[in-house]
């Protein structure tokens, strides 16, 4: 048999195991990997495709070199971006999600996986108090699902949009440290990057809402219309969580849709202790959240919850008499997505949840605040430190001595010791450590800012002084 129509499905799951075994060890062993040159991604690789068929164990010795140089996200230092960690049930969910590989547009096509879909956004919908008609749906990153936002909100007041196209300009607000996604969904969405307003913010990062207001009133009397406010819980940088309720009370009163992008934080929702932050959010008309930031659950998981499924349905519903063949729109999720083939990004969620419960989900929420909460007192108590970002959040920003923090990052990222990014806010540039590894012990911060401190000392401090 050629080898293209073997069967070797559990030879294939033995190397997996065999693979992944391998990449613990090198995880625990060498948590950040060797830095790999763009320039020698050719000599040290083999990434070229073949014309015909590779020997086993070549593959094989392909795959380990590919896990050798490929970043550890999931390891104890790594904190650049806002995901990290691995939870053993996400991942489990998520292997079986691949095996099972069903498309989550049809009952047919789906089964109780659909069921899972709904279980989990239902859940959301009613911890924010929201009733039976709400829906929530799941999309490729929360990029993806605050356009769905935008696109439902622009359609809410431009009904027409839909089959018509846009005819009027319609307006967004959003802050000026909210997510990169807002600009580049308005330019998709036809509504145009310069019809983005980006108000200030306060001097810890959140929307000044008597900024928002003027603004708004500016655009009425210029005869503009607006249409929509993104609130950030957890914007990119600092972590700051906008005023939701000013921020509701002004929409309730022009009729502008209110989304909430949660993508990075809004899964305090999940906690009694931390929830109080994103108090008013409620009030919005939809609300994205991201499980593989916070949550630990394998990229991506990001889930847009609505309070009335009609938005969903005008804005998203097609009839394509090839796919929906059996069962009602309601178990048909289809209808409600941005995709057509939709991988299954719920299973990953649902079996972290299953396990370990909405305790163990707010367990997970507040060791983060709490890794942070403690990362800042270090910070804050140590003379050689200045801290940029405030409390209640999980990103702390801080600058270490005199050593810019482009500069700072990069070499421990080069020379493979820590993998952590930097921000601005105003004027000021600085590292951005995020504690959303919950599986990170208070030690493990303790290591990083000694890690940190021994390399600078050994690498950068005679250069900069
Ligand atoms: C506030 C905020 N919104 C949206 C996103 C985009 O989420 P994703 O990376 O899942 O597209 C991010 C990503 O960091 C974010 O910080």
């Amino acid at each position: 048999m050629s080898s293209w129509n073997q069967n070797t499905i559990h030879s294939d799951l033995r190397l997996f195991v065999d693979l992944t075994e391998e990449l613990l060890r090198i995880e625990e062993e060498q948590p950040v990997a060797e830095y790999l040159e763009i320039s020698d991604l050719s000599t040290k690789l083999d990434l070229h495709l073949p014309d015909e068929p590779s020997l086993d164990q070549e593959l094989v010795d392909e795959l380990k070199r590919l896990i050798h140089y490929t970043p550890k996200t999931a390891s104890k230092m790594f904190f650049n971006q806002l995901f990290g960690g691995r939870h053993g049930k996400a991942m489990l969910g998520d292997l079986l999600a691949v095996v099972l590989n069903n498309s989550m547009y049809t009952y047919k096509a789906g089964g109780p996986q659909i069921q899972i879909e709904k279980e989990l956004t239902e859940k959301i919908a009613s911890m924010l108090g929201w009733g039976e008609d709400s829906l929530g749906t799941l999309a490729p990153g929360g990029s993806m699902t605050n356009l769905m936002g935008m696109l439902m909100a622009r359609d809410a007041k431009f009904p027409d949009a839909v089959e018509e196209g846009m005819s009027t300009r319609g307006i967004v607000y959003t802050s000026q440290a909210s997510h990169y996604s807002i600009q580049k969904n308005a330019a998709f969405a036809g509504i145009g990057r310069a019809q983005v307003r980006a108000i200030a913010t306060n001097a810890k990062g959140r929307m000044d809402t008597k900024k928002l207001k003027t603004q708004i009133q500016n655009d009425i009397a210029a005869g503009l219309t607006p249409m929509l406010v993104n609130a950030t819980a957890g914007t990119t940088v600092l972590g700051a969580f906008d005023p939701f309720e000013e921020i509701a009370d002004i929409c309730q009163a022009h009729e502008i849709w209110m989304h909430v992008d949660g993508a990075y934080c809004g899964s305090a929702l999940l906690s009694k202790r931390y929830r109080h932050l994103i108090s008013g959010a409620e009030r919005a008309d939809s609300f994205t959240l991201n499980a593989h930031k916070m949550l630990r659950t394998p990229l991506s998981c990001s889930l847009i919850i609505v309070k009335d499924k009609k938005h969903l349905y005008h804005s998203f519903s097609s009839d394509a008499s090839y796919l929906y063949q059996t069962h009602d729109d309601d178990m048909n999720p289809g209808k409600i997505s941005l995709q057509c083939g939709r991988r299954n990004d719920a299973l990953k969620f649902w079996c972290l949840w299953k396990s370990i419960g909405t305790s163990g989900l707010e367990e997970m929420v507040d060791h983060q605040f709490d890794l942070a909460a403690k990362a800042r007192e270090y910070v804050r108590d140590h003379p050689d430190y200045t801290l940029y970002s405030h409390d209640d959040t999980v990103s702390v920003c801080f600058n270490y001595k005199d050593i810019p923090a482009e500069l700072l990052c990069n070499s421990l990222y080069e020379q493979s010791e820590i993998m952590v990014g930097f921000g601005s806010f105003r004027e000021d540039t600085f590292v951005r450590l995020v504690t959303i590894n919950s599986g990170n012990s208070h030690q493990d911060l303790q290591d990083f800012f000694a890690h940190l401190e021994a390399f600078a000392k050994k690498h950068l401090e005679v250069s900069v002084s």
